[in-house]
């Protein structure tokens, strides 16, 4: 099939590549043209794993192209996908449309035949409806479905996500955008994927719930971190044993710093936001929001407590910067506020992070940057690590020690166990732990 993905950021190129290593021939098309010259030079702007060999080949097989102009790919397509950014809208925390709306009209523009134009931003419920309203108003005489198709991949492990989810969610209020989305999702029935046909707006409140119920998982075991600290248990042992429940399930119950990232920050607050516009009051949400909000600067005490009540001139060494290992995608990252919590209280800090540097720079002010963690703990009076990249796993800690001028880590992922820290003579403070 002819795919046009409109988009061709984290979910767009991905979604896209995918799709084209599935068989199909699909163009992907993005208003940035340094991202689109970018591509078809091979570079890829963004860090994703798998994902450059993945655009090679397509590319390659001449199933995968790129382009600014929506002319070369919305005509012949048969599905037309709309992949760009959702992002908070200042002021309201309502999802900002604007990218929605605008592609929508450039959609109805290039539009040629019977065309299903499919929805993968996260949207608010209505969207479908918008999107269907624009299109009309352009082209009263055009043929066209329009379809919710929510991308529920993460970021660092989105290709096998993409190709083997737990389900593919479709949101089709018509027999005939139903069966093109079928034939579209195909080979994943090869990898058992079941595809859930909904109607749109069901499809578009799925994807809201399912971000918000894992940020409340993520939330409630991040609160029971808090209460195992002052009684004295241990919260890893307690996800364990409450996640062995196949009704409450192992996944989401790390406890940490709070959830980042560019979605489950904004995709609460505007389930939150329009759920009230209905009049309905999502307390759990709202809740999960502000207990989000709160564990940053709470995260920052931590540090300031282990480093015996004050960070002021001292120097602070952080592992760790992007939102989760493998991306380097900083948005609403827990570093940004823990660091600038740090460094309200008087601290001087040290970073270092294996691929998210060149974002955090656009992020954090005043922040040296080290070439590596051994690097970035030299003369540091704590060291906290917030992202639990590979690479800080299995850090030599004698020469960690060595080069610190206090031997105090503060370890927000629980990365370390307490007994060798000890036996390294760190004073170690982690997340949930036993005192
Ligand atoms: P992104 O910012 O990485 O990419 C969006 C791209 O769209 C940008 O490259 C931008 O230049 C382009 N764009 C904007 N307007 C355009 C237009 N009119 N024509 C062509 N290109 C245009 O965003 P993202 O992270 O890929 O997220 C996209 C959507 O998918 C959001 O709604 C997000 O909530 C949702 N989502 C994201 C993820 C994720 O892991 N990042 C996962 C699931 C769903
Ligand atoms: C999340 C969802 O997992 C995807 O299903 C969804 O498609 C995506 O949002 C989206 O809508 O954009 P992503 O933000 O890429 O994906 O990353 P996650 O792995 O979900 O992590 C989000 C945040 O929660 C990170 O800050 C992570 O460190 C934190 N987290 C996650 C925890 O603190 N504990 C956990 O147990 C899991």
């Amino acid at each position: 099939m002819r795919v046009a993905m409109i988009g061709s950021g984290y979910v767009g190129l991905v979604s896209g590549a995918c799709f084209a290593d599935f068989g199909h021939e699909v163009v992907c098309v993005d208003v940035n043209a340094q991202r689109i010259a970018d591509l078809k030079k091979g570079i890829i702007p963004i860090y994703e794993p798998g994902l450059d060999r993945l655009v090679a080949d397509n590319v390659a097989a001449n199933r995968l192209s790129f382009t600014t102009d929506l002319n070369e790919a919305v005509p012949t397509a048969e599905a037309v996908f709309i992949a760009v950014g959702t992002p908070e809208r200042r002021g309201d925390g309502h999802a900002d449309l604007r990218y929605v709306q605008e592609a929508a009209r450039e959609i109805a523009r290039a539009m040629a035949g019977y065309t299903v134009v499919v929805n993968k931003s996260t949207v608010p419920v209505g969207t479908g409806d918008m999107v269907e309203g624009i299109i009309r108003e352009a082209r009263p005489e055009a043929e066209f479905s329009v379809v919710s198709n929510p991308e529920f991949l993460r970021e660092g492990a989105a290709i096998e996500d993409f190709k083997r989810p737990d389900r593919v969610v479709v949101g089709a209020n018509d027999e005939r955008a139903k069966q093109v989305m079928a034939e579209l999702y195909r080979p994943l029935s090869l990898n058992a994927a079941p595809v859930l046909f909904t109607d749109r707006r069901t499809a578009e409140l799925t994807k809201y719930a399912a971000n918000a119920f894992l940020a409340t998982k993520i939330t409630f075991i991040n609160e029971i971190a808090d209460l195992c600290e002052e009684v004295g248990a241990d919260v890893q042992l307690v996800a364990r044993g409450i996640g062995m429940d196949k009704r409450i399930g192992p996944k989401f119950l790390n406890a940490g710093p709070g959830y980042g990232g560019s979605c489950f920050p904004k995709d609460t607050k505007a389930l939150m936001r329009s759920a009230q516009d209905y009049g309905v009051a999502m307390r759990i949400v709202e809740s999960v929001v502000a207990v989000n909000d709160a564990r940053k600067t709470a995260m920052a005490r931590k540090v300031v407590k282990a480093c015996g009540g004050s960070v002021q001139g001292k120097t602070i060494a952080v592992l760790g910067l992007t939102f989760k290992p493998n991306t380097d995608d900083m948005r609403d990252s827990p570093a940004i506020s823990i660091i600038g919590a740090l460094q309200r209280a008087g601290a001087r800090i040290r970073a270092f992070d294996p691929v998210g540097m060149e974002q955090a720079k656009k992020e954090l002010t005043d922040v040296a940057y080290a070439t590596d963690a051994y690097d970035c703990a030299h003369g540091a009076d704590a060291l906290v690590l917030i992202t639990e990249w590979d690479a800080f796993r299995a850090l030599d800690l004698a020469r960690l020690k060595q080069r610190m001028a206090a031997p105090v880590v503060v370890d927000l992922r629980n990365v370390y166990r307490a007994e060798e820290m000890a036996r390294h003579g760190f004073d170690y403070v982690r997340v949930g732990g036993r005192p």
